[in-house]
């Protein structure tokens, strides 16, 4: 496996290659990136994942300084994994003008909602940086889990708009064998905060049984699931019941994504699940 640290050698790294997949990440791998990774695996020919803790995508209150930092242990895992190449430019390398970019990517719309609304600029990092990664990996494909449902919906939508050369495929959700989604901040949790954190996939999932069930009030849903994360110590964000391109649901919506974000003690969790009913 490559461990490629500049955007020189990551282009001389893709020349030639048939068909190539990317997995973005910022690092501190868990069985979420090594599920896209195996998935990547299966629709190309290489496989590259890059390490990058993008500082673009950071409020100025946010944890990018303690964001955990593991690059050995993700080496390894990754080499397990089967991984072709890793990416891991430092942060002047991939803004070389400074720790910004004058130059910026900015989705509509899609990104002044949910996350987007307490994070204010952070979809910008985001899109600014994915299509950084493009550009110099050209990969014909890029996977990003579904936990970060919002994320993949803005990466798609850029995607289409700038007729970017890549299909954006997004993996389930992983997670613990209580329910809890596995996220890098989780490590961030003190103990008692992780036996409560299972209240927010406990949350959504008794909201997305009463929506197959035939439920049709919305708000009184979205209020139940937020008053569940209260009662579990979270100071919620957002409970939302929306349709599969995020906007709010209404009486004709058969597929639902239900989002929920919180912060629970220091640390912020978001999650999302899918429900169709006919
Ligand atoms: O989901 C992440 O880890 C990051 O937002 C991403 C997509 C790697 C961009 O920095």
């Amino acid at each position: 496996m490559q461990i490629i640290k500049t955007v020189a050698e990551a282009r001389t790294w893709r020349a030639a290659k048939p068909r190539v997949a990317l997995v973005p990440t910022m690092g501190n791998l868990h069985a979420g990136h090594l599920s896209l990774v195996a998935a990547a695996r299966k629709i190309a020919d290489h496989v590259v994942v890059s390490i990058f803790v993008n500082p673009l995508q950071f409020g100025p209150n946010e944890d990018l300084a303690n964001y955990p930092r593991t690059f050995e242990a993700d080496v390894a895992a990754l080499e397990h994994a089967g991984v072709d190449a890793v990416f891991a430019p430092g942060v002047e390398e991939m803004y070389p003008a400074g720790g910004a970019s004058a130059t910026t990517v900015h989705v509509a719309g899609i990104t002044e909602m949910l996350c987007g609304t307490s994070r204010p600029g952070h979809f910008d990092g985001v899109a600014t940086v994915v299509t950084k990664l493009f550009n110099i990996l050209t990969p014909d494909s890029a996977l990003f889990g579904e936990k970060d449902y919002q994320q993949l919906a803005v990466v798609r939508r850029m995607a289409a708009d700038l007729a970017l050369p890549v299909v954006v495929e997004g993996g389930p959700t992983v997670r613990e064998a209580d329910g809890l989604a596995y996220s890098s901040r989780n490590a961030y949790l003190t103990p008692d905060e992780r036996r409560r954190a299972v209240a927010l996939s406990a949350a959504i999932d008794d909201v997305c049984a009463r929506l197959a069930a035939g439920q049709q009030d919305f708000r009184s849903l979205e209020a139940r699931g937020w008053a569940q994360l209260s009662d579990a110590g979270f100071d919620p964000d957002y409970f939302d019941i929306r349709d599969t391109d995020l906007a709010p649901a209404t009486r004709q919506t058969t597929a639902f994504r239900v989002l929920a974000a919180g912060r629970l003690g220091r640390t912020r969790l978001i999650d999302n699940k899918g429900i169709s009913r006919d």
